[in-house]
């Protein structure tokens, strides 16, 4: 099992420098992103268009099969960024529940989490 990088390709940075260009950050971010977990076998990663947290691009999520979900935000689209997003989404895998010990989050995502999604009971049914 694999935990699923979610990049908003659609995304403008809070700071972006260029927020009219054609190449949008979440385009940049998910290049990035899309490099840094080359080889991986912990995450894939795939682009959406939208995540609906528009005010605080560039947003990403994290989700696994019977684990927690993780929303982060307000991401510049830069390598740092990138190899903190995939190295807290190679910890989601490697944890039992999706969720990591505060001591080991990657310094690059620290500041941007913005929600996390309980896992759905599918005991219901
Ligand atoms: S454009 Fe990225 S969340 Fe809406």
């Amino acid at each position: 099992m694999t935990t699923v990088i979610t990049v908003c390709d659609t995304c403008k940075a809070e700071t972006s420098l260029t927020p009219d260009a054609p190449e949008k950050d979440g385009a940049k971010l998910a290049t990035l992103v899309e490099a840094a977990a080359k080889g991986n076998e912990s995450v894939e990663v795939r682009r959406h268009s939208c995540l609906m947290g528009c005010n605080h691009g560039c947003n990403v999520a994290l989700q696994a099969e019977d684990k927690l979900t993780y929303v982060m935000g307000r991401f510049e689209p830069n390598e740092e960024s990138a190899n903190g997003i995939v190295e807290y989404a190679t910890l989601h895998d490697k944890s039992t529940s999706g969720q990591v010990p505060f001591k080991q989050w990657p310094a690059a995502v620290k500041g941007h989490f913005v929600s996390r999604i309980p896992v759905l009971n599918t005991d219901k049914a």
